[in-house]
């Protein structure tokens, strides 16, 4: 990518991003301007079409073994002309539990690797939440295979991820890791990432964690939202209620909808709890049907993707 190309795709996405924040929801865009984005050539049309927050659906994704390369994902397209709006958009902001969902950063050369190295780097150098600017050591992108064929989703960086640099190292992380291990697979062969990358600040306490707040979570998913579309997982696993929330920008409640699949712009999305509420559970009566229900959905994640179940697996975490 060119410089200059660069400088004017950032450039854009930051106007864009302040518009969204004033609860712009669409803008005009000629048709020149778009094909000067995507680094095609177009010819000139008479009116601007809209370019919209909304995202666009997502491509069928193919099914391919879990390790195999992948392709790199299609540029993505341009939205259908309309009618060029009258006049501006009111700025009216949105309400808190609605995500408006900013426009990603995919290259048209489909280079996914260059495009994740600056989304990277834009995320490394976000600076939209002060309180978690200040507070954090440091931001915490995401890990693992950038083609995984599956994708994990937590919340946010507790103390250990903020130390480290990697989601999911704490004792939460550990049985993470546990489960990937049990699925037959490594955490270098699928991707792990949260809706927040800064740890969530808790002023005047030396320890302990706190839940991102909607709006925390609505300033940072678009890098998640982007991250997802670059990697283009066969199946997303949602970790806890904060994960779902910061997908579908609203809350849930996790009880109703774990082991259940849901469909997220067209990739099979599977929620269950949180690891920290299994380790919690673990001791407790019952703690063995917390760990037994997440493996399900995990079975069921495996099964998704054609991936061997043995008997041994099938068995795993169910009462004597
Ligand atoms: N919990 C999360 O949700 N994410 C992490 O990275 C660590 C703990």
């Amino acid at each position: 990518m060119s410089d200059a190309y660069a400088q004017l795709l950032a450039a854009t996405i930051q106007h864009l991003e302040v518009l969204k924040s004033r609860g712009v929801r669409h803008v005009p865009v000629r048709p020149e301007t778009l094909a000067a984005l995507a680094g095609t050539p177009v010819k000139p049309a008479a009116r601007p079409a809209p370019l919209s927050f909304a995202a666009p659906p997502a491509p069928a994704p193919a099914p391919r073994p879990v390790a195999a390369p992948r392709p790199v994902p299609p540029p993505t397209p341009a939205p259908p002309p309309a009618p060029a709006p009258v006049a501006p958009a009111p700025v009216v902001p949105p309400p808190p539990s609605v995500v408006v969902r900013a426009p990603v950063a995919i290259p048209a050369a489909g280079d996914r690797a260059a495009a994740f190295a600056e989304l990277r780097q834009r995320a490394l150098a976000c600076v939209q939440c002060p309180n978690l600017v200040a507070s954090r050591r440091q931001v915490v992108f995401g890990v693992g295979n950038e083609a995984a064929e599956l994708m994990f989703v937590g919340e946010a960086p507790g103390v250990e991820e903020d130390a480290q640099g990697e989601p999911f190292v704490g004792p939460a992380g550990q049985m993470l890791t546990k489960m990937i291990g049990a699925m037959g697979l490594s955490r270098a062969q699928v991707y792990i990432g949260n809706v927040l990358k800064c740890r969530p600040d808790t002023p005047g306490q030396k320890f302990g964690n706190r839940p991102p707040t909607p709006e925390e979570m609505a300033t940072c998913v678009p890098f998640l939202q982007a991250q997802i579309d670059l990697i283009r997982p066969r199946v997303l696993v949602a970790l806890g209620a904060s994960a779902m929330a910061g997908l579908l920008g609203h809350p849930v409640k996790i009880t109703g909808v774990r082991g259940r699949w849901l469909d997220y712009r067209g990739i099979p999305l599977m929620p269950t709890f949180h690891p920290s509420y299994v380790l919690r559970q673990q001791e407790a009566a019952g703690g063995l049907a917390v760990k037994r229900q997440v493996w399900e959905d995990l079975l069921a994640a495996m099964a998704k993707l054609g991936l061997p179940i043995s008997d041994k697996q099938r068995n795993y975490f169910l009462k004597a």
